[in-house]
Parts: structure tokens; C-alpha cells; sequence
């Protein structure tokens, strides 16, 4: 395509080069021109790149981007752009409580009011951090203009005593090692700690990889950007090819609308399947799907993806970490393994200005160690089963969980193939689980399942990663190291624990878990993806009108807005007044004085 600048007015002249408003230019000139910029480059035929910066103090995962910043504005200006920093609100998943979750809508917003009320053209969007990826890709999806993703990347791989020691999924082991008595509380620093030996977010296929990996199959950013470790020179070449392309694409007029389509999404779901990525995926990416308009539905996860082949050999499903997921060839290679078996829209249109089927022409694993065939992968069947039943509408469930000592504890009749009953252990919250796990009152052995409420979007509020719950002391040391694990919260995509979460509607507005008991058995049907409490409709229908409203306290004003406007995790968990607003950027605000 070509260049097309001499001819081109961009919105940042209306603030810039408004003859027909001279005192509102000469205000917006004045102030921007007393820092690093001439008038020249605020008036003339280059367009004004903003540089969403998730990086700070308070967002150790992504740091690397304030590194980055130089490489990024340096591309910018080599392509004839002008670049404009700006601060995101911090999304740090392992600082921000209650959850970092509850902040991905309030990223969000700020992006899109920054978008829409500055004089931008392009903006270039950091990501990493779990939540980081989807509140900038759902923010530029709402405002529509030129938009490109760059990941940090993760760290460099952790070690513990000659072992790979990864992100998240190091805690759960150790976790559980503590439980049996086998360390300490100082080795349990110690092996957590190693698992983060430099910057960059975690180095497992936890959410962050997934999401990153989601921007890159969605084609939100440019080939190969998700996987390079952030200490790596690549990463700086990246960070130097994003801020070049991102004019380009000003300059083509190149917009999300134009990449975030229903194919995008469809190669997305088939993508998350094939690296074992993360339960987090469906909500943030039917987030992004609902700002941009597109019809997603959390059933897609299982008619989209549930046939798709594991292809990563990664932890937290198998055994490396993003070095050599990189060196194997990253989300290109998955993809052209994809690509070659038919799985993937080789149309969709991406950052690169090219389709997903041309970036990808020739690109196939460079290790089958780490990256598998599809023709020979680590697992079939790796996508998601969405589940229904009276407990709730939808929620999702990893079907690799059942495995073969699985099935002999809880198959509910010989002969009768996957269908699995259990009995139910039920906690309020965290808290809760935390006080009572160990009581021997509640007699939990092999054959239980354990269920949390109360901590879904509203709950919580945010939804909170609490669903992946160990079992009793007393049962990791007999060797039992899982139970199955229901919930209206989230788990960790470092986890690998057998659960099923994302329960919607959630226990606090009344959805079906909110009436278990402990003692009531429960069912689990793979056959028609059913899950139901076995209680007579008589006493299920006694229980409903009997219930009353767990308290609810907002801690600060943003929580209790958030409450207010949030919707369930099956939709997304947008602010769903959000969702009206599509292209906002188009939209030219008024001026300003
Ligand atoms: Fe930030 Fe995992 S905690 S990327
Ligand atoms: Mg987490």
C-alpha cells in the first residue's frame, strides 16, 4: 500500500492545524510545543503515534516497555511519526488486591477516554500481565483507531536444583509440598523466587502467555511478537518494528474493525486450544469481541475449539517454558502447524497489512520436542467443555483433567462412560475454604468435590482466581494431590488443577450455586457437558426461596460502580453500558474552551 501522507489529514491536526479556531490551536500548540516538540512536526504531514505504557514500579511485569519506550519511539519517528507517551493505570496480577480483575474495566475505560479525548492518530498498546493484554485490545476495539499490541515477553526461564521452575505453577507444587511436611517456609521462598530470574512476565502458558498469544492469532500485532523473552536483543527489534508499522497503518488507515472479525476470534479459540492456554481466555476475549461488535458466545470455546490438538509442550500442561517456546518458534510455528492441517482462516486480515495465511506461508515448527505436529500432538481434544445444568448456565472445563484415576473415583455406574458423581463440599469464599479445609467435620475423602461461591465479578468483586483449591493436609499426604474444584471465580493459568469455573450466573445474583449444600451429590455428564446438583425440585425450589443475599461491602468507590455496571464472566464481565459505545474514536469531542 502506499504512502498517502501529502494528502492525508489526520485528527490530530483538529487539534494542532484548526484554522477556523486559531485560539484553540495556538492552546494546543503551546503546551505540547514547550516540551520536545516543534511546530513543524505538531502541524506538518506526520501523524501523532500514542504509546500506551503499562510499565511502572507498581507493574513489575511489564517494566520491560519502560525499557522498551526508546526502541518503540525510535521505530515511530524512523517511519516519519511522532510518538506520545502515556501512563495505563497499573494492572499488576500479583500486587493488586482484590484482584487485578477488578481493574481491567477501569484500564479500559481510562485508555478509551485517552484515545478519544487526545489529539491521536495510532496508538501502539503494551501488553503482558494477564490483565494488561485484554483491557488494551478491548479499549482500542471501542475506540477504532490504528492499533497495534506489543508483549514485554516473559522472563527467562526460572531453575530450582536443576529443574525448570516456572511461573505460578511453581507455587502450586510447592504448595502442596509444604502440605506433606516435604519443606519449609524458607525453601518455599526460595523455589517460588527462582522462578522469576529477570523481567518480563510469567514464563509459563499461564494467562499472560495465552493472552499475548491471543493478540498475535487475533493478527493485533506483528508476527512473532508474543513469545521473545523480554531480556532478549529481539524484543528490542520488535519494540522498533511495532513503532514503524504502527504509521504505516495510520497511514492505510488500518483499523481493529478491520482485523477483529468473527474469523479472528474463531482463530483465537482454535490457537488457545493448541497451546493450552488459559481458562481466562474465553471471558477477556469475549470482552474484546463484544467492544468490537462481534458475535462471540462462550459455547464457541466448545464448537470452535474442544477437537483442536495440545501442540505446546509447556507448563503448566507439559514440561518447558517460553525460552524454548520461543526457540521452537513461538505462536508462528503453532499456527503453521495449524495453518497446514486446515484449522485456521488463512484470510484474516492483521497488523502486518498482510493476512494471517501470508505471514505464516512456510513457517512450521523448528523443535517438535516443544512445538508437536498436528499430526502427532502432546493430546487430542484439548479445548474447553462449556457446561450447563442447574447450577449454572455455562461454565468452562478443561477436559484433559480426566484422567484414568479420575474415572475410577468418581464414574458414577460401571459401564456408564463419563458420567461422574461426587459429593459436594461447599465454601463461602477464600476465607472460608482457608478456616475449614482441614475440619475433620466435613469428612472430605478421594470421592468429594470441592465448590467455592461468592467470588464471581460481582461477588468478589472482580472475580477472583480461588477456584483451583488443594485438597486437606491430610489427603495430599495419602497421595492425593487433586480434587475437582466448581466455581463462580476464576483459576490461575498457571494451574493445572482438574476444576470448573467461571460459573455464570454467579452465586450473589442468584445463580443455581448459590443453593448447594455440602452433602448433596452431584453429577457431571461429558456426554450432554451437564452438570446438576441431584436435588429434588421440591427442596431445590424450598432452598431458592429461602435464600438470602450474602452481604456485600464496597472497600472503595471503584468497586462499588463496578458492581453496579459489571455483567458475568460468560459475557465477558465488560461494564455492560461500555458496550454500547463502538468507534467512539471517529467521534470527534468538542473542543475544550
Ligand atoms: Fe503478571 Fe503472571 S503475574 S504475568
Ligand atoms: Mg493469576
Amino acid at each position: 500500500m502506499s504512502d498517502t501522507r501529502a494528502n492525508k489529514r489526520f485528527r490530530s491536526q483538529e487539534w494542532f492545524d484548526n484554522p477556523n479556531n486559531p485560539g484553540m490551536t495556538a492552546l494546543y500548540l503551546e503546551r505540547y510545543q514547550n516540551q520536545e516538540y516543534t511546530r513543524d512536526e505538531l502541524q506538518g504531514d506526520r501523524p501523532v503515534i500514542g504509546i500506551a505504557n503499562t510499565g511502572s514500579d507498581l507493574a513489575p511485569c511489564n517494566k520491560i516497555h519502560v525499557f522498551l519506550m526508546d526502541r518503540i519511539k525510535a521505530g515511530i519517528r524512523d517511519a516519519g511519526g511522532v510518538p506520545m507517551e502515556f501512563p495505563v493505570h497499573p494492572i499488576q496480577e500479583t500486587g493488586k488486591r482484590p484482584t487485578a480483575a477488578l481493574d481491567r474495566n477501569l484500564a479500559y475505560l481510562s485508555l478509551v477516554e485517552v484515545l478519544h479525548g487526545y489529539p491521536i492518530d495510532g496508538v501502539v498498546l503494551t501488553t503482558g500481565c494477564d490483565k494488561t493484554t485484554p483491557a488494551m485490545l478491548m479499549g482500542a476495539a471501542t475506540v477504532d483507531l490504528p492499533a497495534i499490541a506489543l508483549n514485554g515477553g516473559p522472563m527467562l526461564d526460572g531453575w530450582w536444583k536443576g529443574k525448570r521452575a516456572g511461573s505460578g505453577t511453581i507455587v502450586w507444587e510447592s504448595r502442596r509440598l509444604l502440605a506433606e511436611g516435604k519443606i519449609d517456609y524458607e525453601e518455599f521462598m526460595s523455589r517460588v523466587c527462582s522462578s522469576a530470574p529477570s523481567l518480563g512476565h510469567c514464563n509459563t502458558m499461564g494467562t499472560a502467555s495465552t493472552m499475548n498469544a491471543m493478540a498475535e492469532a487475533l493478527g493485533m500485532s506483528l508476527t512473532g511478537n508474543a513469545a521473545i523473552p523480554a531480556p532478549f536483543r529481539e524484543r528490542m527489534g520488535m519494540a522498533f518494528e511495532t513503532g514503524r508499522r504502527i504509521v504505516q497503518m495510520v497511514l492505510d488507515d488500518l483499523k481493529p474493525s478491520d482485523i477483529l472479525t468473527r474469523e479472528a476470534f474463531e482463530n483465537a479459540i482454535v490457537v488457545n486450544a493448541a497451546i493450552g492456554g488459559s481458562t481466562n481466555a474465553p471471558p477477556h476475549l469475549q470482552a474484546v469481541a463484544r467492544h468490537a461488535g462481534v458475535d462471540l458466545n462462550v459455547k464457541d470455546w466448545e464448537t470452535v475449539g474442544f477437537d483442536v490438538p495440545l501442540l505446546v509442550n509447556m507448563q503448566p500442561a507439559g514440561e518447558y517454558l517460553g525460552e524454548s517456546f520461543f526457540r521452537a518458534g513461538g505462536v508462528p510455528a503453532v499456527m503453521g502447524e495449524l495453518m497446514k492441517a486446515g484449522r485456521l482462516h488463512g484470510g484474516a486480515m492483521t497488523a502486518t497489512g498482510n493476512t494471517m495465511g501470508v505471514n505464516l506461508a512456510g513457517i512450521e515448527s523448528a523443535d517438535t520436542e516443544v512445538i508437536k505436529t498436528h499430526d502427532a500432538p502432546m493430546r487430542t481434544k484439548a479445548g474447553f467443555k462449556v457446561l450447563s445444568g442447574n447450577l449454572f448456565d455455562s461454565a468452562l472445563m478443561k477436559t484433559s483433567v480426566i484422567s484414568e484415576d479420575f474415572r475410577r473415583r468418581f464414574l458414577s455406574e460401571p459401564g456408564k462412560e463419563d458420567t461422574f458423581e461426587a459429593r459436594a463440599i461447599v465454601f463461602e469464599g477464600p476465607e472460608d475454604y482457608h478456616d475449614r479445609i482441614n475440619d475433620p467435620a466435613l469428612e472430605i475423602g478421594e470421592d468429594c468435590i470441592l465448590f467455592i461461591r461468592n467470588v464471581g465479578c460481582v461477588g468478589y468483586p472482580g472475580s477472583a482466581e480461588v477456584v483451583n483449591m488443594q485438597p486437606p493436609d491430610a489427603l495430599i499426604k495419602a497421595g492425593i494431590n487433586h480434587l475437582p474444584t466448581v466455581g463462580d471465580g476464576r483459576q490461575s493459568g498457571t494451574s493445572e488443577s482438574p476444576s470448573i469455573l467461571n460459573a455464570s450466573p454467579e452465586s450473589v445474583v442468584g445463580g443455581g450455586l448459590a443453593y448447594l449444600q455440602t452433602g448433596d451429590r452431584v453429577r457431571l455428564d461429558l456426554n450432554d457437558s451437564s452438570m446438576n446438583a441431584l436435588v429434588d425440585e421440591v427442596e431445590w425450589a424450598r432452598r431458592k426461596a429461602e435464600w438470602q443475599l450474602p452481604e456485600i461491602r464496597s472497600q472503595t468507590p471503584w468497586q462499588e460502580i463496578y458492581r453496579t455496571h459489571v455483567g458475568q464472566l460468560a459475557e465477558g464481565g465488560c461494564l455492560e453500558l461500555a458496550t454500547a459505545y463502538q468507534k467512539v474514536g471517529r467521534d470527534l469531542p468538542r473542543d475544550n474552551h
